[in-house]
Protein backbone atom coordinates (compact mmCIF):
# COMPACT_ATOMS: atom_id res chain seq x y z
CA UNK A 1 0.00 0.00 0.00
CA UNK A 2 1.87 3.34 -1.32
CA UNK A 3 1.02 6.25 1.17
CA UNK A 4 4.05 8.20 1.30
CA UNK A 5 6.22 9.12 -2.04
CA UNK A 6 9.95 10.26 -1.77
CA UNK A 7 11.15 11.79 -5.37
CA UNK A 8 14.69 11.90 -5.88
CA UNK A 9 15.39 14.79 -7.81
CA UNK A 10 14.02 18.75 -8.03
CA UNK A 11 14.40 19.32 -11.45
CA UNK A 12 11.41 19.65 -14.09
CA UNK A 13 10.05 16.27 -13.79
CA UNK A 14 11.20 15.64 -10.54
CA UNK A 15 8.74 18.23 -9.53
CA UNK A 16 5.62 17.77 -11.53
CA UNK A 17 5.59 13.77 -10.07
CA UNK A 18 5.49 15.66 -6.29
CA UNK A 19 2.71 17.85 -7.85
CA UNK A 20 0.77 15.05 -9.63
CA UNK A 21 1.04 12.78 -6.60
CA UNK A 22 0.70 15.18 -3.81
CA UNK A 23 -2.86 16.45 -5.71
CA UNK A 24 -4.17 12.70 -5.70
CA UNK A 25 -3.24 12.98 -1.66
CA UNK A 26 0.11 11.04 -1.23
CA UNK A 27 2.15 12.72 1.16
CA UNK A 28 5.66 13.25 -0.55
CA UNK A 29 8.78 14.37 -0.08
CA UNK A 30 11.70 15.20 -2.64
CA UNK A 31 15.47 15.61 -1.71
CA UNK A 32 17.93 16.70 -3.80
CA UNK A 33 21.60 17.63 -3.43
CA UNK A 34 20.77 21.26 -3.46
CA UNK A 35 18.86 23.27 -1.40
CA UNK A 36 18.20 25.84 -3.70
CA UNK A 37 16.63 23.76 -6.53
CA UNK A 38 14.00 22.09 -3.78
CA UNK A 39 13.45 26.10 -3.28
CA UNK A 40 12.79 27.10 -6.82
CA UNK A 41 10.98 23.22 -7.35
CA UNK A 42 8.73 24.09 -4.56
CA UNK A 43 7.95 27.07 -5.82
CA UNK A 44 7.21 26.14 -9.62
CA UNK A 45 4.50 23.83 -7.92
CA UNK A 46 3.18 26.98 -6.33
CA UNK A 47 2.97 28.85 -9.04
CA UNK A 48 1.20 25.59 -11.43
CA UNK A 49 -1.55 25.00 -8.70
CA UNK A 50 -2.15 28.79 -8.02
CA UNK A 51 -2.49 29.08 -12.10
CA UNK A 52 -5.25 26.16 -11.77
CA UNK A 53 -7.17 27.59 -8.78
CA UNK A 54 -7.24 31.29 -11.01
CA UNK A 55 -8.35 28.57 -14.33
CA UNK A 56 -11.48 27.14 -11.79
CA UNK A 57 -9.60 23.90 -12.47
CA UNK A 58 -8.91 23.62 -8.57
CA UNK A 59 -10.63 25.05 -5.30
CA UNK A 60 -8.15 27.36 -2.99
CA UNK A 61 -8.46 24.49 -0.19
CA UNK A 62 -7.63 21.65 -2.87
CA UNK A 63 -4.28 23.99 -3.55
CA UNK A 64 -3.61 24.28 0.44
CA UNK A 65 -4.31 20.46 1.22
CA UNK A 66 -1.74 19.22 -2.14
CA UNK A 67 0.32 22.14 -0.88
CA UNK A 68 0.53 20.78 3.06
CA UNK A 69 0.93 17.06 1.95
CA UNK A 70 4.65 18.03 -0.28
CA UNK A 71 8.05 18.85 1.37
CA UNK A 72 11.29 18.90 0.50
CA UNK A 73 14.88 18.50 2.02
CA UNK A 74 18.47 18.17 1.24
CA UNK A 75 18.75 14.94 4.25
CA UNK A 76 18.67 11.37 2.15
CA UNK A 77 17.69 10.19 5.96
CA UNK A 78 14.27 12.04 5.13
CA UNK A 79 13.54 9.16 2.45
CA UNK A 80 13.53 6.59 4.98
CA UNK A 81 9.54 6.56 5.99
CA UNK A 82 8.75 6.40 1.83
CA UNK A 83 6.71 3.27 0.46
CA UNK A 84 8.04 3.95 -2.94
CA UNK A 85 11.04 6.56 -3.96
CA UNK A 86 10.84 7.60 -7.49
CA UNK A 87 14.37 8.83 -9.20
CA UNK A 88 13.93 11.59 -11.61
CA UNK A 89 17.65 12.80 -11.53
CA UNK A 90 19.86 13.50 -14.65
CA UNK A 91 19.25 11.02 -17.64
CA UNK A 92 23.21 9.70 -16.78
CA UNK A 93 23.77 6.03 -15.69
CA UNK A 94 26.88 7.04 -13.80
CA UNK A 95 25.07 9.31 -11.91
CA UNK A 96 21.70 7.03 -11.10
CA UNK A 97 24.18 4.05 -9.93
CA UNK A 98 25.62 6.47 -7.34
CA UNK A 99 22.28 7.59 -6.12
CA UNK A 100 21.00 4.08 -5.79
CA UNK A 101 24.46 3.39 -3.73
CA UNK A 102 23.38 6.26 -1.30
CA UNK A 103 19.47 5.53 -1.58
CA UNK A 104 19.14 2.04 -0.94
CA UNK A 105 20.60 1.93 2.39
CA UNK A 106 18.22 4.49 3.73
CA UNK A 107 14.91 2.64 2.34
CA UNK A 108 12.56 0.39 4.28
CA UNK A 109 12.88 -3.20 3.03
CA UNK A 110 9.80 -3.72 1.46
CA UNK A 111 9.89 -0.22 -0.44
CA UNK A 112 9.66 0.08 -4.13
CA UNK A 113 12.31 1.89 -5.93
CA UNK A 114 11.44 3.73 -9.34
CA UNK A 115 13.10 4.94 -12.21
CA UNK A 116 11.45 8.07 -14.39
CA UNK A 117 14.60 6.87 -16.94
CA UNK A 118 13.58 7.92 -20.34
CA UNK A 119 15.86 5.43 -22.26
CA UNK A 120 18.07 3.06 -20.19
CA UNK A 121 18.21 -0.45 -19.28
CA UNK A 122 15.61 -1.02 -16.13
CA UNK A 123 17.24 -4.31 -16.02
CA UNK A 124 20.78 -2.84 -15.66
CA UNK A 125 20.10 -0.30 -13.51
CA UNK A 126 18.24 -2.37 -11.02
CA UNK A 127 21.59 -4.49 -11.02
CA UNK A 128 22.70 -0.80 -9.06
CA UNK A 129 20.30 -1.74 -6.43
CA UNK A 130 19.92 -3.73 -3.73
CA UNK A 131 15.86 -4.79 -4.38
CA UNK A 132 16.00 -5.77 -8.35
CA UNK A 133 12.61 -7.42 -7.81
CA UNK A 134 11.04 -4.22 -6.41
CA UNK A 135 12.67 -1.81 -9.11
CA UNK A 136 11.19 -0.79 -12.18
CA UNK A 137 10.86 1.83 -14.96
CA UNK A 138 8.15 4.29 -13.83
CA UNK A 139 8.40 6.79 -16.62
CA UNK A 140 6.51 10.06 -16.86
CA UNK A 141 6.21 12.65 -19.97
CA UNK A 142 6.57 16.42 -19.42
CA UNK A 143 4.50 18.51 -18.69
CA UNK A 144 4.19 16.15 -15.79
CA UNK A 145 0.63 18.01 -15.07
CA UNK A 146 -0.26 17.88 -17.94
CA UNK A 147 0.83 14.64 -20.02
CA UNK A 148 -1.76 11.95 -19.80
CA UNK A 149 0.41 8.81 -20.78
CA UNK A 150 2.97 7.24 -18.00
CA UNK A 151 4.97 4.54 -19.65
CA UNK A 152 5.22 1.38 -17.15
CA UNK A 153 8.56 -0.67 -17.64
CA UNK A 154 9.38 -4.00 -16.00
CA UNK A 155 12.74 -5.36 -15.33
CA UNK A 156 14.20 -8.85 -16.07
CA UNK A 157 13.73 -9.78 -12.06
CA UNK A 158 10.38 -7.42 -11.60
CA UNK A 159 8.18 -8.77 -9.48
CA UNK A 160 4.25 -8.84 -10.12
CA UNK A 161 3.62 -7.10 -6.47
CA UNK A 162 6.05 -4.16 -7.51
CA UNK A 163 4.19 -4.03 -10.84
CA UNK A 164 1.04 -3.77 -9.34
CA UNK A 165 1.29 -1.37 -6.43
CA UNK A 166 3.20 0.88 -9.50
CA UNK A 167 0.09 0.86 -11.65
CA UNK A 168 -2.62 1.03 -9.02
CA UNK A 169 -0.56 4.37 -8.24
CA UNK A 170 -0.24 5.60 -11.39
CA UNK A 171 -4.17 4.80 -11.96
CA UNK A 172 -4.66 7.21 -8.87
CA UNK A 173 -2.94 9.90 -10.15
CA UNK A 174 -5.46 9.71 -13.16
CA UNK A 175 -3.17 9.19 -15.59
CA UNK A 176 -3.42 6.46 -18.73
CA UNK A 177 -0.54 3.38 -18.64
CA UNK A 178 1.52 1.78 -21.47
CA UNK A 179 3.15 -0.97 -20.54
CA UNK A 180 6.71 -1.32 -22.41
CA UNK A 181 9.58 -3.91 -23.03
CA UNK A 182 12.79 -3.14 -21.62
CA UNK A 183 14.40 -1.93 -24.76
CA UNK A 184 16.41 1.43 -25.77
CA UNK A 185 14.15 4.49 -25.12
CA UNK A 186 10.82 2.59 -24.69
CA UNK A 187 8.34 3.66 -26.86
CA UNK A 188 7.53 7.12 -26.54
CA UNK A 189 10.75 8.29 -27.14
CA UNK A 190 11.86 5.61 -29.70
CA UNK A 191 9.56 6.90 -31.98
CA UNK A 192 9.50 10.66 -30.91
CA UNK A 193 13.89 10.88 -30.50
CA UNK A 194 14.35 9.86 -33.96
CA UNK A 195 11.80 12.24 -35.47
CA UNK A 196 13.60 15.14 -33.42
CA UNK A 197 17.06 14.30 -34.59
CA UNK A 198 15.84 14.07 -38.16
CA UNK A 199 14.18 17.87 -37.71
CA UNK A 200 18.14 18.76 -36.74
CA UNK A 201 19.10 17.54 -39.68
CA UNK A 202 16.76 19.18 -41.85
CA UNK A 203 18.12 21.66 -40.51
CA UNK A 204 21.65 21.02 -40.54
CA UNK A 205 21.16 20.46 -44.43
CA UNK A 206 19.92 23.55 -45.06
CA UNK A 207 16.32 22.00 -45.99
CA UNK A 208 14.42 24.60 -43.83
CA UNK A 209 15.13 27.35 -41.33
CA UNK A 210 14.24 27.07 -37.59
CA UNK A 211 10.90 28.87 -37.77
CA UNK A 212 9.93 26.84 -41.11
CA UNK A 213 10.28 23.31 -39.72
CA UNK A 214 8.47 23.96 -36.55
CA UNK A 215 5.76 25.79 -38.43
CA UNK A 216 5.75 22.58 -41.09
CA UNK A 217 5.31 20.39 -38.57
CA UNK A 218 2.90 22.31 -36.41
CA UNK A 219 0.32 23.05 -39.11
CA UNK A 220 1.15 20.84 -41.39
CA UNK A 221 1.50 17.27 -39.24
CA UNK A 222 -0.87 18.99 -36.28
CA UNK A 223 1.99 18.79 -33.37
CA UNK A 224 1.22 21.11 -30.51
CA UNK A 225 4.81 22.46 -30.51
CA UNK A 226 6.91 22.01 -33.76
CA UNK A 227 10.59 19.04 -33.20
CA UNK A 228 13.30 22.34 -32.55
CA UNK A 229 10.75 23.85 -29.95
CA UNK A 230 10.38 20.68 -28.40
CA UNK A 231 14.19 19.61 -28.47
CA UNK A 232 14.24 23.13 -26.27
CA UNK A 233 12.09 22.51 -24.04
CA UNK A 234 13.27 18.28 -23.12
CA UNK A 235 16.43 20.07 -23.36
CA UNK A 236 19.01 19.32 -25.45
CA UNK A 237 21.50 17.06 -23.05
CA UNK A 238 18.40 14.68 -22.56
CA UNK A 239 17.77 14.55 -26.24
CA UNK A 240 21.34 13.05 -27.29
CA UNK A 241 21.55 10.82 -24.63
CA UNK A 242 18.63 9.44 -25.60
CA UNK A 243 19.74 9.25 -29.35
CA UNK A 244 23.09 8.11 -27.82
CA UNK A 245 21.04 4.85 -25.82
CA UNK A 246 19.61 4.16 -29.22
CA UNK A 247 22.45 4.33 -31.11
CA UNK A 248 24.66 2.34 -28.69
CA UNK A 249 21.31 0.11 -27.81
CA UNK A 250 20.10 -0.59 -31.31
CA UNK A 251 23.52 -0.44 -33.16
CA UNK A 252 22.25 0.96 -36.63
CA UNK A 253 23.48 4.06 -37.95
CA UNK A 254 19.81 5.40 -38.37
CA UNK A 255 19.87 6.89 -34.55
CA UNK A 256 23.12 8.36 -35.38
CA UNK A 257 23.10 11.69 -33.51
CA UNK A 258 22.92 14.76 -35.81
CA UNK A 259 26.10 16.43 -35.74
CA UNK A 260 24.59 19.83 -35.14
CA UNK A 261 22.60 18.34 -31.59
CA UNK A 262 26.22 17.80 -30.40
CA UNK A 263 27.86 21.08 -31.33
CA UNK A 264 24.86 22.88 -29.08
CA UNK A 265 24.98 20.47 -26.37
CA UNK A 266 28.90 21.01 -26.41
CA UNK A 267 28.45 24.42 -26.13
CA UNK A 268 26.20 24.39 -23.21
CA UNK A 269 23.02 25.25 -25.57
CA UNK A 270 20.91 23.28 -23.76
CA UNK A 271 17.54 24.92 -24.59
CA UNK A 272 15.35 26.56 -22.68
CA UNK A 273 16.84 25.66 -19.47
CA UNK A 274 20.25 27.29 -20.46
CA UNK A 275 18.43 30.30 -21.80
CA UNK A 276 19.77 29.29 -25.45
CA UNK A 277 19.06 26.26 -27.86
CA UNK A 278 17.46 26.35 -31.14
CA UNK A 279 15.94 29.25 -29.99
CA UNK A 280 16.94 32.02 -27.93
CA UNK A 281 15.18 32.75 -24.24
CA UNK A 282 17.22 35.33 -23.16
N1 LIG B 1 3.82 22.71 -16.21
C1 LIG B 1 2.55 22.64 -15.80
N2 LIG B 1 1.50 23.01 -16.57
C2 LIG B 1 1.77 23.49 -17.78
C3 LIG B 1 3.08 23.59 -18.28
C4 LIG B 1 4.14 23.19 -17.44
N3 LIG B 1 5.42 23.23 -17.82
N4 LIG B 1 3.03 24.09 -19.54
C5 LIG B 1 1.73 24.28 -19.83
N5 LIG B 1 0.97 23.90 -18.77
C6 LIG B 1 -0.48 23.95 -18.69
C7 LIG B 1 -1.00 25.36 -18.74
O1 LIG B 1 -1.07 25.91 -17.45
C8 LIG B 1 -2.38 25.18 -19.32
O2 LIG B 1 -3.25 24.74 -18.29
P1 LIG B 1 -4.77 25.26 -18.24
O3 LIG B 1 -5.41 24.63 -19.44
O4 LIG B 1 -5.25 24.70 -16.94
O5 LIG B 1 -4.70 26.75 -18.30
C9 LIG B 1 -2.21 24.00 -20.29
O6 LIG B 1 -1.02 23.32 -19.87
C10 LIG B 1 -2.04 24.46 -21.72
O7 LIG B 1 -0.95 25.38 -21.74
P2 LIG B 1 -0.86 26.64 -22.71
O8 LIG B 1 -2.24 27.06 -23.14
O9 LIG B 1 0.03 27.65 -22.10
O10 LIG B 1 -0.01 26.13 -23.92
P3 LIG B 1 -0.30 25.03 -24.98
O11 LIG B 1 -1.74 24.83 -25.28
O12 LIG B 1 0.63 25.38 -26.06
O13 LIG B 1 0.19 23.67 -24.29
C11 LIG B 1 1.85 22.07 -23.91
C12 LIG B 1 1.46 23.54 -23.75
C13 LIG B 1 0.88 21.20 -23.11
C14 LIG B 1 3.26 21.94 -23.32
C15 LIG B 1 1.76 21.66 -25.42
O14 LIG B 1 2.53 22.56 -26.18
C16 LIG B 1 2.24 20.27 -25.69
O15 LIG B 1 1.52 19.30 -25.51
N6 LIG B 1 3.50 20.13 -26.16
C17 LIG B 1 4.10 18.85 -26.45
C18 LIG B 1 4.59 18.24 -25.17
C19 LIG B 1 5.21 16.90 -25.39
O16 LIG B 1 5.28 16.37 -26.49
N7 LIG B 1 5.70 16.31 -24.31
C20 LIG B 1 6.37 15.06 -24.36
C21 LIG B 1 7.82 15.34 -24.33
S1 LIG B 1 8.71 13.85 -24.46
C22 LIG B 1 8.83 13.34 -22.91
O17 LIG B 1 8.47 13.94 -21.95
C23 LIG B 1 9.51 12.05 -22.79
C24 LIG B 1 10.91 12.17 -22.40
O18 LIG B 1 11.32 11.33 -21.62
C25 LIG B 1 11.86 13.13 -22.97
Amino acid sequence: MIKNVGIVGAGQMGCGIAQVSAVSGYKVHIYDISADRIEAGLATINGNLARQVSSGKMTDEERKKALSLIKGSADLNDLSPMDLVIEAATEDETVKRKIYGQVCPVLKADAILATNTSSLSITRLASATDRPERFMGIHFMNPVPVMKLVELVRGIATEEGTFSSAKQFVTALDKTITVAEDFPAFIVNRILLPMINEAIYTLYEGVGSVEAIDTAMKLGANHPMGPLQLADFIGLDTCLSIMQVLHDGLADSKYRPCPLLVKYVEAGWLGRKSGRGFYDYR
